[in-house]
């Protein structure tokens, strides 16, 4: 088990990870309780349990049924430890299972929302009205309960909704109530946690930054720190969090690859090193990704040609800093749950995501990976709570390509500029919206299409540009936003008159899946 619990986070509560969708929301409803909440994978032990342990027990939901062969079980004695347990959904089945009751394998699978009636007597339950509707997703149910357990809801396919035995402190629900869909679902977790648990709710990401701080400065004593800055949120507060703890031994690298936003590179300059004060080296090498680029148009070629030339830069300037023992990354908590998954099997790659990946053999550093712990809306705080500007907080993900895979076809300069100065106008109307914040991603991509239009007497033939936007919690999946006419009619308007090089706007109303969000 590789916890990575924080010294200020003594109560914690352990999600045990059978694979569902939504053990992430799980964890996050359970900090949103300003309680420490971790997912560990599905095969953690009591013993493991007891170096550190918690107040509580969660088992997720997840995409097996306890009849197949090598379905995940449970290590029964996480049933005696004296914690509370709650399972959920897949975690109920296993529960009943293992100590006795009964399930049986459905006809068909109950999904979405459906009413439940609730008994009394369940601590669970307090506050919670007898009539509520609630999410459910699955396929086997439990049709008796095991000894000294008491029927807790009762639906109308399911006869044990939930179950529940206080004096062992074990409780159960057939539904998710991590899920908005389910009425009274945060209460009924708060009840889990606060009163179940007991946990009094003492994590705060501000007496996270005071810790992590002096963790760093523990951990990094006087060696120094290389970091890849991108100008994205994580890399960012990663940099602000280590000037904080080192000061000048921090060393920041920006590599210019010609295809961030318009003047990324020129704000990130101003930002982190005029205003922050961040020893920072801007590798200009927009040129060699131009040329390594020009002539190829397959995507995943240029995604490989992109990933590579980042490489091979940065491996060239993190040279200069060879003496360093440490390279600072700013992996957050869900890249560690998706490389250690359960889900994580053999599967199709759709895209090779690029960010930072191998170094070449001369460079040994160690990492240091200050928000490992932290959902991307906790980063976002933490860049708060150390002054960061929400212009640069607020942003939406840009992926590690860049323009380079919004760019259909070969990638110039020549349209880099075109699609810069357009994106430009996308994000500047998108910005003026109230919930703007809501929205997962919004974006131009440049067609390698030109079409015919009219501008004062003249002919004109040009490329087309499109407009992205989507609404997503992950990105695994996303919905077009519903982006309003106004908007879009700015929008258009003004990259038409402004823009030179494109005469025509159109919008991309596709969802993920079957389309991706990006085009390439
Ligand atoms: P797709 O296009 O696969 O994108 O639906 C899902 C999310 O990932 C972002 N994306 C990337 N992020 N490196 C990244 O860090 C990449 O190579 C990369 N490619 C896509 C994309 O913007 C969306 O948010």
């Amino acid at each position: 088990m590789n916890q990575t619990i924080p010294e200020n986070a003594r109560e914690w509560i352990a999600v045990l990870d059978y694979g569902s969708q939504y053990t992430q929301l799980i964890a996050r409803r359970i900090r949103e309780m300003s309680v420490y909440s971790e997912i560990v994978g599905c095969g953690t032990t009591a013993e493991d349990l007891r170096r550190n342990p918690p107040m509580g027990v969660i088992l997720s939901g997840g995409p097996n049924s306890v009849f197949e062969e090598d379905a995940p079980t449970v290590d029964p004695e996480i049933f005696e430890m004296g914690v509370p347990v709650l399972g959920i959904c897949y975690g109920m089945q296993l529960m009943s299972q293992r100590l006795g009751g009964k399930v049986v394998p459905g006809a068909e699978r109950e999904y979405g929302k459906m009413p439940i009636e609730v008994m009394p007597g369940n601590p669970l339950f307090d506050g919670v009205p007898s009539t509520i509707t609630v999410w459910m997703s699955h396929g086997d149910r439990v049709e008796a309960i095991p000894a000294n357990f008491e029927r807790g809801a009762v639906s109308a396919t399911c006869p044990f909704a939930a179950m529940f035995d206080n004096a062992r402190r074990l409780y159960a629900l057939q539904f998710h109530p991590e899920v908005v869909h389910s009425q009274y679902g945060s209460r009924i977790l708060e009840n889990f946690v606060r009163r179940i648990c007991g946990c009094s709710g003492s994590w705060d990401l501000g007496n996270w930054v005071d810790a992590t701080i002096r963790r760093l400065r523990e951990q990094i004593g006087e060696d120094e720190v290389v970091l890849g800055l991108s100008g994205g949120v994580d890399s960012s507060v990663v940099a602000v969090l280590l000037n904080r703890a080192i000061g000048r031994r921090l060393h920041c690298i920006y590599v210019d690859n010609g295809l961030g936003r318009y003047r990324e590179p020129e704000q990130v300059e101003e930002m982190f090193r005029k205003n922050i004060g961040l020893d920072l080296t801007v590798a200009r090498a927009a040129p060699r990704f131009y040329a390594a680029l020009k002539g190829v148009d397959e995507p995943e070629a240029k995604r490989k040609i992109i990933g590579r030339l980042f490489i091979d830069v940065f491996a060239e300037e993190a040279r200069r800093f060879k003496d360093c023992r440490y390279l600072a990354q700013g992996t957050i908590y869900p890249d560690v749950i998706e490389s250690r998954s359960p889900r994580k099997g053999p599967s199709q790659t759709i895209k090779s995501h690029h960010n930072v990946g191998g170094l070449p053999d001369d460079l040994k550093f160690e990492l240091v990976e200050p928000l490992r712990e932290l959902f991307k809306d906790e980063v976002r705080a933490v860049g708060r709570v150390m002054g960061m500007a929400d212009e640069l907080l607020d942003r939406q993900p840009f992926p590690g390509p860049g323009l380079g895979v919004r760019i259909l076809g070969e990638v110039t300069e020549e349209k880099v500029k075109i699609l810069q100065l357009a994106d430009l106008r996308v994000q500047e109307e998108v910005r003026k919206l109230p919930d703007y914040k809501t929205i997962w991603q919004t974006f131009a991509v440049l067609l390698p299409c030109r079409s015919v239009g009219v501008m004062g007497d003249q002919r004109t033939y040009e490329y087309t540009c499109a407009i992205r936007s989507v609404n997503s919690i992950d990105a695994m999946t996303a919905d077009w936003t519903r982006l309003p006419y106004d908007t879009l009619t700015r929008m258009s308007n003004r990259i038409i008159n402004e823009v030179r090089g494109i005469n025509r706007v159109v919008y991309d109303i596709s969802s993920k899946p079957p389309a991706t969000i990006e085009w390439e």
